[in-house]
């Protein structure tokens, strides 16, 4: 970032970011912008104001700065142990104040501040603003997945939006495998774009050869590993992943509901009858892991993705679509389909630091580096991701039991 055209065009990105994070929560009242759906989750309002506390405590925060409100360091800081103390995550449904029109003026305040310093001094904080603005994309996400869940588990089962651009009558492309050759490659972020800290340092990685498959599994085949006990038989499964399907009662993904006539699963538009041609979303890591070794398959490595994806155009199906759910791979595509957007693949690389990786100094350096234990990486965006947010290098983790996310499943071979 070296010009004040640069600058500009950051400016113009920064108000389009900010904006599109308001119109996601155009379709919720007040009332749905403050609940809290489980701890995982955090309200619409809430997401509404951390994003402006990011800008406000890494862009404009510094001596002499009289915050706007000075008991919003405390009420909207997410995890960031270097600040401070914070409201319990689990209690953020209560914040019931500040009021959502407190909230929203609190956004447009640090908006105008963030342009104003934009303006005057570019060159001291273009790299702040550049990583707010991939926060609040990363949050953006979040507050349909949040949403989701509110909505997904009340008595109504309330859509979101009314439109989608769903077609039950799609049919997917069939399975095939693409072969990969062995072959030492570099893996992570290198050149001059933007990318989180854990996406390096790029390193060389050796790959047996492998096999992957060419889209996502489908809604038909996870019926099938459902209707095959798939869920009964210990096996299949994980010690941990099949303790934690019996705590929870897990019989088929998050969101599935057995009817009279079938599965009908809640999606963003409503409830639905599952479209067996889409991919399978709401799977854990281990629901995923339990399916591939009952297809006889497994899940790819984060780094077989990589080599497969750097060659991918970085197109699909992303929240700019506004279909909100993953939708049937369709011929034309690159091999193979689906790997940006629809849904976020499992790999099965535990989420762990690259060779040389540390976290930057100061109160920065959480965001990444602190969460690399008993977490699993997911590669690729799904359809609630917006697409200048995702590239071949990025690495999105959560723990394996997780499901309120657009996860789905992609298999991999390894070469016999
Ligand atoms: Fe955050």
């Amino acid at each position: 970032m070296k010009t004040s055209e640069d600058a500009t065009d950051l400016a113009a990105r920064f108000q389009a970011v900010r904006r599109q994070t308001e119109t996601l929560c155009g379709p919720l009242s007040a009332e749905d912008c403050v609940a809290q759906s489980m701890p995982d989750a955090s309200p619409a309002k809430w997401h509404l104001a951390h994003t402006s506390w990011f800008f406000e405590t890494f862009v404009l925060a510094s001596p002499g700065y009289e915050p706007f409100d000075a008991a919003y360091v405390h009420l909207f800081n997410s995890y960031y142990e270097a600040l401070g103390s914070r409201h319990p995550r689990s209690a953020r449904g209560l914040l019931v104040r500040p009021t959502l029109a407190q909230v929203n003026a609190y956004r447009n305040h640090v908006s105008e501040r963030v342009l104003a310093l934009l303006d005057r001094r570019p060159h001291e904080v273009v790299t702040t603003i550049e990583l707010g603005l991939h926060h609040e994309q990363q949050h953006q996400e979040l507050i349909l997945t949040d949403i989701k869940h509110l909505f997904g588990t009340h008595p109504l089962l309330p859509p979101y939006q009314l439109r989608s651009s769903a077609d039950p009558t799609r049919a997917t492309l069939p399975l095939g495998w693409e072969p990969f050759d062995a072959g030492l490659h570099t893996i992570g972020h290198r050149g001059t774009g933007f990318a989180f800290d854990n996406e390096g340092p790029a390193h060389r990685v050796f790959l047996e050869p492998f096999a992957l498959a060419t889209r996502l599994v489908t809604n038909g085949e996870y019926l099938a590993f459902v209707r095959d006990d798939g869920y009964q038989r210990p096996e299949l499964w994980l010690s941990d992943g099949f303790r934690t399907r019996m705590e929870r009662g897990w019989v088929a993904p998050l969101y599935w509901r057995e009817e009279e006539n079938g599965f009908h699963h809640y999606t963003l538009g409503g409830s639905r009858p599952i479209d067996a041609e889409a991919p399978v979303c709401h799977v854990s890591f281990y629901e995923a892991e339990a399916f591939a070794r009952w297809a006889g398959a497994r899940l790819p490595t984060e780094f077989e993705w990589e080599v497969v994806a750097a060659d991918a155009p970085i197109s699909g199906n992303f929240s700019e679509d506004g279909a909100l759910e993953p939708l049937p791979a369709v011929t034309g595509h690159e091999r193979p389909a689906q790997v940006f957007g629809d849904t976020w693949e499992w790999t099965s690389s535990a989420y762990a630091g690259y060779p040389g990786y540390y976290p930057p100094a100061g109160a920065i350096g959480e965001y990444n580096g602190k969460f690399m234990c008993n977490q699993m990486v997911l590669r690729g965006g799904s359809c609630a991701t917006p697409r200048s947010h995702i590239r071949a290098t990025y690495r999105n983790f959560f723990p394996p039991d997780a499901r309120w996310q657009f996860s789905g499943i992609r298999l991999a071979r390894s070469a016999s």
